[in-house]
Order: structure tokens, then C-alpha cells, then sequence
């Protein structure tokens, strides 16, 4: 198993192909348990670490002032260790009740950057993204703040996730014009129950030399096979727990006839699920990195056994016709 490193976009940034979420600390496990996850990340080569400043507690809850748990576990956890990763995390969502604590203006960016750099202990981020698109804020007071802190050497490279194709088109648009630090990376949804960026998002991205870090990989546990239609989510899973976003992907029945045919793909290598549809991920044109979950470190040890083998041709094929990807030409590296 050797984890790879692939160029982040146009960029001289080199990242791990598997990078490790950190949604889950500080929100369904604890520090203890975060600490294994990332040390089996870590000892299996990824080098990309991804965060938010809201992850933590109160994103089950809706409460915004339980955020930013993820950011303090890892900041406690990294140690030296820090100066050898790629740190990325994200500013937008609401860590406050007050009217400047969410979204992309200048305000909250400067005061969410600084947040951000105590709770990780660090004096610098290297890949800082907005986490979604900001329609109540210029982008260009948006690009003007991120290029301020690229400057004043708080972070290294800037991203967006979440963002629509033209959305990142007109960005850069505007970072040509006025010659500021341009988003380098999109972080959106991808793996073989959403692939919907195939459409326009991956081949803008190609065209373009933008770095894809794609999220949920594993359909956020479906694609492992745990869930059944209609069941009751198994014990200590992240559908116990009530994650919203996965709920709605339990509920279409599509999912599990496309996990259903899939097995048998798996089965004839002797794969898990997981390990194919990671590797499916990997194999897809246009694609820097995929950033795994997991609530224990068995999860990435796992997860990556596999890491390296190709899908044949063949497999690639029966693959899109069981989950109706809309540009199967758009394949292998
Ligand atoms: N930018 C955004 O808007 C956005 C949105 C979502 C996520 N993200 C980022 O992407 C990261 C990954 O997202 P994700 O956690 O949804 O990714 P994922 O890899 O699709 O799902 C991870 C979940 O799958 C289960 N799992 C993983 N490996 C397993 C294995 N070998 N056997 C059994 N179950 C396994 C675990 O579920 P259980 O915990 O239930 O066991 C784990 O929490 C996040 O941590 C975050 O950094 C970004």
C-alpha cells in the first residue's frame, strides 16, 4: 500500500491522494479516539488533513456556539508533526449569534482566521477555503481578505468548496483582473452515488488547473455496505446519531440497488466495498484527492489495503451503467 501524492491543481503543492476529514472529532468521537484515527492516517502516508472552523458538536444540535472541536482536537494532536502535513480548513459557516459571525465578508474572515490559527496552534494555515459561495458578499471584498492574509503570510493557498463552476470562473475572473491570489482547489461532493460534478464542475476544474479534494468518498458510510433500506441505522454508526445529510441519502432506494450491484464487482477482487469505491475515485480523471472519514483507525487501515490496484476497463464500464455516470468517457489516470 503506498499512498501517492498528486500536484494540487496548477500549483507546486504536492498532496496525499487520500487525505484524512476530521468532521468526525469532537462531534460523534472523542479526543481519544480522533488521536487514533489520525495517527493511522498519518502512519499510512496521507498528508492532507482537512477541517472546518465549524466542525464539532453543535452541528447535530444546531447550535453555533458549539463549533471549532475538530480544529482544537487537532491542534492538541499534531504537534511537530504539523510541519510535515498540508493543514486545510475552512471559513463560512455560523460560529456565533452575532450578525458578522458566518458567511465571507472581510470582518468575519480576519476574526475567523484567528480563531482558526489559536485552536490549531499554529501560526499558519496552508490551504484555507471558503465553504460555500457567499451570495450576500462581494467576491471581491472576499478575494481582497484572502489575498491580505496570503500576504501577510497566514496562509499559503486559497479554495472554495461547494462552488458551482461559473461561481469559480467568475472568481477568477476577478482575481485576473485585480491580480489577487485566485482559489486553487474546489472541495465538492463525489463518489459513486453522487457524481454529479461530472458535468461540468471536473471538466472546468481540468481545463483550468483547479485541484479537486473531493468529500464523502464513501456516500458518508453507505457506500460500505453497513446501512439496509428501511432499517434502523446500526449501533454507533454516524446514522444513529442522526447525521442530517446522510438520513437523506438513506432515504432513496436508488442507493441501495446501486450499493446491491456493486458488491458483486468487489466480491470477484476480493474487495470491500469501501475499498472500491475509493479506488473508483482515485481512478477518475481530473480528481487530486480524496478526503476520507472514519470513526476508528481500523476504518483507514482498511480503507486503503487496496490503495494502487486499477479497475480494468471492463470493471470501469459495468460500473457506470449501475450508477448512470453521465460522461463515461471521462475516465482512468
Ligand atoms: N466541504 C464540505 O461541505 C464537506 C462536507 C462533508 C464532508 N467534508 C469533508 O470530507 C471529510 C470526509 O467526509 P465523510 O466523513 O462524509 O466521508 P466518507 O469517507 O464518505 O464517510 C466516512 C464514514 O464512513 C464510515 N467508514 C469509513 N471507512 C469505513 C470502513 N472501512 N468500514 C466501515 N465504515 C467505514 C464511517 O462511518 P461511521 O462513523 O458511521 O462508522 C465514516 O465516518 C469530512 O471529514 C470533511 O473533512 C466536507
Amino acid at each position: 500500500m503506498t499512498i501517492g501524492q498528486r500536484k494540487l491543481g496548477r500549483t507546486g503543492l504536492n498532496v496525499s491522494e487520500v487525505s484524512l476529514g476530521t468532521m468526525a472529532f469532537g462531534r460523534w468521537i472523542d479526543q481519544k479516539e480522533s488521536a487514533d484515527v489520525l495517527d493511522a492516517a498519518l502512519e499510512a502516508g496521507i498528508t492532507l488533513i482537512d477541517t472546518a472552523d465549524v466542525y464539532g458538536s453543535g452541528m447535530d444540535k444546531g447550535n453555533p456556539l458549539e463549533t471549532g472541536e475538530s480544529e482544537t482536537i487537532l491542534g492538541h494532536l499534531l504537534g511537530e508533526r504539523r510541519h510535515r502535513i498540508v493543514l486545510a480548513t475552512k471559513v463560512h459557516g455560523r460560529v456565533g449569534l452575532g450578525p458578522n459571525d458566518a458567511g465571507q465578508s472581510r470582518y468575519h474572515i480576519f476574526r475567523a482566521v484567528e480563531n482558526s490559527l489559536k485552536r490549531l496552534q499554529t501560526d499558519y494555515i496552508d490551504l484555507y477555503q471558503v465553504h460555500r459561495f457567499d451570495e450576500q458578499t462581494p467576491l471581491e471584498e472576499t478575494l481582497r481578505a484572502l489575498e491580505d492574509l496570503v500576504r501577510q503570510g497566514k496562509v499559503r493557498y486559497i479554495g472554495c468548496s461547494n462552488y458551482a463552476a461559473w461561481q469559480i470562473a467568475k472568481a477568477h475572473g476577478i482575481s485576473g483582473q485585480l491580480q489577487l491570489e485566485r482559489f486553487e482547489s474546489v472541495q465538492p461532493e463525489y463518489s459513486l452515488i453522487a457524481r454529479g460534478i461530472e458535468q461540468d464542475l471536473l471538466p472546468f476544474a481540468v481545463s483550468e488547473g483547479v485541484g479537486v479534494i473531493v468529500y464523502s468518498p464513501l456516500g458518508r458510510g453507505l457506500l460500505t455496505g453497513k446501512y439496509s433500506f428501511g432499517a434502523q441505522p446500526p449501533a454507533g454508526s454516524r446514522g444513529a446519531a442522526g447525521e442530517q445529510r446522510l438520513h437523506t441519502l438513506l432515504e432513496k432506494e436508488r442507493n441501495f440497488r446501486i450499493v446491491e450491484q456493486l458488491k458483486p464487482i468487489a466480491e470477484r477482487r476480493s474487495w470491500t466495498l469501501a475499498q472500491l469505491a475509493l479506488n473508483w475515485v482515485l481512478s477518475r480523471e481530473g480528481i487530486t484527492s480524496a478526503i476520507l472519514g472514519a470513526s476508528k483507525s481500523h476504518h483507514i487501515t482498511e480503507t486503503l489495503s487496496a490503495i494502487g490496484e486499477k479497475l480494468s476497463p471492463d470493471e470501469l464500464r459495468d460500473i457506470d451503467a449501475i450508477t448512470n455516470g453521465v460522461q463515461p468517457e471521462l475516465v482512468v489516470k
